[in-house]
C-alpha cells in the first residue's frame, strides 16, 4: 500500500490547492470564488495584499510569504489557502471547531473529511451551508444573504 507523505494530522499542500492560483516568491494562495463569502477577514487582514480594486485582486508579492499565510489562514470559509515554497502545510486546528454565522453558514475548522458530489474534500478550514440554498453544496456560497435567510440563532453565536 503507498503511504500517504504526511501524517494523518497534516495535510499536504496539494490537498488544499483549489481554485484559481496567484503566485509570489515563497507562496502560492489559491481562491475559490464559489467558497467566498465576502467576510473580508483577507482585505482587513492585508489590504495591500487582498484588494477588490486590483487586478488582480490579489498580490501575494506584495506582503512577506509568512505574512500572507497567516492572513490566508483567518478565512473562515476555505475559500483560500496557500502553499509556501518552504513546503510547510497549514496544520489543522486542534480541537475542531464549530462556529454558527448568524444568518449564514456553520464554520468549521480543524481536520475535516466533507463528502461531495466530486467525492472526498480534505479541508482545514469550511462554511458548510445551512439554508440549503447553496448551488455548491456541501460549502455555502454566498446564496444566503440573496435569499435574506434568517437563522434565528444570533445570541447562541455570540
Ligand atoms: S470568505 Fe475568505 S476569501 Fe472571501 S472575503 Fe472572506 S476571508 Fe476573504
Ligand atoms: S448558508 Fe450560505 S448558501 Fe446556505
Amino acid at each position: 500500500m503507498t503511504q500517504p507523505s504526511h501524517t494523518p494530522e497534516e495535510l499536504a499542500p496539494t490537498d488544499l490547492a483549489q481554485g484559481k492560483a496567484y503566485t509570489a516568491p515563497g507562496i502560492t494562495v489559491y481562491y475559490d470564488a464559489r467558497r467566498c463569502v465576502h467576510v473580508a477577514n483577507c482585505i482587513r487582514g492585508l489590504p495591500q495584499v487582498f484588494d477588490t480594486a486590483q487586478r488582480p485582486w490579489i498580490q501575494p508579492w506584495q506582503g512577506s510569504a509568512e505574512r500572507v499565510a497567516a492572513v490566508v489562514r483567518t478565512c473562515p470559509t476555505g475559500a483560500l489557502h496557500y502553499a509556501l515554497e518552504a513546503g510547510e502545510a497549514e496544520t489543522p486546528a486542534i480541537p475542531t471547531t464549530f462556529h454558527l454565522i448568524p444568518d449564514g453558514p456553520l464554520a468549521v475548522s480543524g481536520n475535516l473529511s466533507i463528502q461531495t458530489p466530486r467525492g472526498e474534500v480534505r479541508e482545514v478550514r469550511a462554511a458548510l451551508c445551512r439554508c440549503g440554498a447553496s448551488s455548491n453544496k456541501p460549502f455555502c456560497d454566498g446564496t444566503h444573504a440573496k435569499v435574506g435567510w434568517k437563522s434565528g440563532d444570533a445570541e447562541a453565536s455570540s
